[in-house]
């Protein structure tokens, strides 16, 4: 099983560079088999696990798929006849697989997709994807581990989402673009990730409007084509380092990271006492030796995200006080505290509420990444801590995160991975006879 060994201690400074967004890579990824005219070519993709597991199903579905990873390019091909089942293994590996439902029963009015299992951070229901589905149309049943979903034609609708769910709004949005009519989602997820899917359904000839509203519109059209997109930077990624320069007391500019899918967190790290400056090449986060404690609740977007409430966690601990951390999107994502415990943090949990007691030192111990963003905060607690920290099975942070260990590197952390034959493979730049 790879770790990642960090030496703790070490102030982060220099820049970093975010890659393009894994969550709004992964349905337009799914979007492309909606395409029966002309290819799709995707720029900015991230090289990461997650995109390659899509990318395998979308080839198993008979799309033509070419990655060029040193490019970051990403052509996709679905005019040849679409297979429409999508079989357990790939959705095991990632639920996001889901996605794909919706386009395939558009495009070929049959889709049979393994029922995804829960996850590390909670039991994962697609209660809200099916309903959408059945009101534009489909019938659907469950059996033998499968969802499938049959439509003769889809007829727009009014949808109301119990819950503003970013999967069930862009599988809806997706499959509504060739339904007959209009299509109205109401209480619709909100996130950056919905808008940049909607522009390039948009611009494969759909009609989407109200994206990044509660409430989209979509008038149903005959086919879509293909096009090119370039995809925007990764919020998830450019919060993580923003994060990391606070949790180190460092100085480090996030270059094209967009403030304005980070407004919660900035407004967070300030009220901490952290320094946050907008400018023309990104921005700059510059710690504080002593750090305030604060309050953090997980909501749906503009809220503050889920997908950063591990990594702020780390922050939290640090601060000088008492912090509270209110987790209300998923039930169980608090695995990483009970990993942090052993490396002395404090803290109570009651239901949904942590509170963290600070300040921490973090002290040296092996610990275990649950999920990516669980894993990502492990390694900024090991950027922190006295001594050598390990994180074991980081091909979690692997499936998120693009080069993580090595742009940690460049900005001054002592990090190495060692691979599963226990050598050391160091960074790239890693400089020997280092004395620290
Ligand atoms: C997306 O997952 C992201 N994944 C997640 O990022 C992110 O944490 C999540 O949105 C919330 O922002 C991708 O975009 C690939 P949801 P998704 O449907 O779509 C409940 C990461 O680290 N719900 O908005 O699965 C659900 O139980 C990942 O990159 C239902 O009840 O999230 C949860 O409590 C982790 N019924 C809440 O909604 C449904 O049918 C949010 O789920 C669907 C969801």
């Amino acid at each position: 099983m790879d770790k990642m060994v960090i030496k703790g201690g070490r102030r982060l400074a220099g820049r970093v560079h975010v890659a393009g967004s894994k969550n709004a890579a992964l349905p337009m990824q799914a979007a492309s088999i909606l395409a029966s005219v002309g290819n799709i070519h995707l720029t900015n993709v991230p090289s990461l696990l997650d995109i390659k597991t899509m990318n395998q199903l979308l080839q198993f579905l008979n799309l033509t798929v070419t990655f060029d990873e040193e490019k970051h390019e990403l052509l996709l091909d679905a005019q040849q006849r679409v297979a429409s089942e999508a079989p357990f293994e790939y959705v095991d590996e990632m639920r996001a697989s889901l996605l794909v439902m919706g386009p395939l029963l558009a495009r070929t009015g049959h889709a049979k997709v393994a029922l995804p299992g829960g996850c590390a951070i909670g039991s994962r229901p697609i209660d809200l994807h099916i309903k959408g589905l059945i009101q534009l149309g489909a019938t659907v049943q469950q059996q033998d581990g499968y969802i499938e979903a049959r439509a003769e034609r889809l007829v727009g609708k009014m949808i109301y989402l119990d819950f503003p769910s970013v999967g069930a709004t862009e599988s809806l949005m997706m499959t509504a673009t060739l339904a007959q009519g209009i299509t109205t989602i109401e209480n619709a997820a909100r996130e950056p990730e919905i808008v940049a899917l909607a522009n390039l359904l948009n611009k494969m000839g759909a009609r989407v409007h109200g994206a990044g509203t509660e409430v989209i519109r979509i008038q149903g059209v005959n086919f879509l084509h293909g096009c090119d997109y370039e995809l925007m930077p990764d919020r998830i990624e450019a919060g993580t380092f923003m994060i990391a320069a606070a949790v180190t007391n460092g100085d480090v500019i996030v270059e094209n990271a967009i403030a304005a899918h980070n407004a919660s967190l900035i407004a967070k790290l300030e009220e901490m006492g952290v320094t946050v400056i907008e400018q023309d090449d990104g921005i700059r986060v510059v710690g504080t030796a002593v750090l305030l404690p604060t309050t953090v609740k997980t909501m749906p977007y503009p809220g503050f995200p889920t997908d950063l409430q591990p990594q702020m966690s780390v922050l939290q601990l640090l601060a000088n006080g008492t912090s509270t951390l209110d987790e209300q999107i998923f039930e169980k994502r608090f695995m990483h505290l009970e990993e942090l415990r052993r490396m002395n943090a404090k803290f109570q949990i009651s239901g949904p509420v942590a509170v963290l007691s600070g300040p921490t030192k973090f002290s040296e111990a092996e610990v275990t990444a649950s999920d990516l963003r669980a894993g990502a905060a492990l390694v900024l607690a090991g950027l922190a801590a006295d001594g050598i920290t390990q994180v074991r099975n980081v091909s979690e942070i692997d499936r998120g995160y693009d080069q993580f260990q090595e742009k940690l590197h460049a900005l001054g952390a002592k990090i190495d991975r060692i691979d599963i034959a226990d050598k050391i493979k160091l960074s790239p730049n890693h400089r020997t006879g280092e004395t620290n």
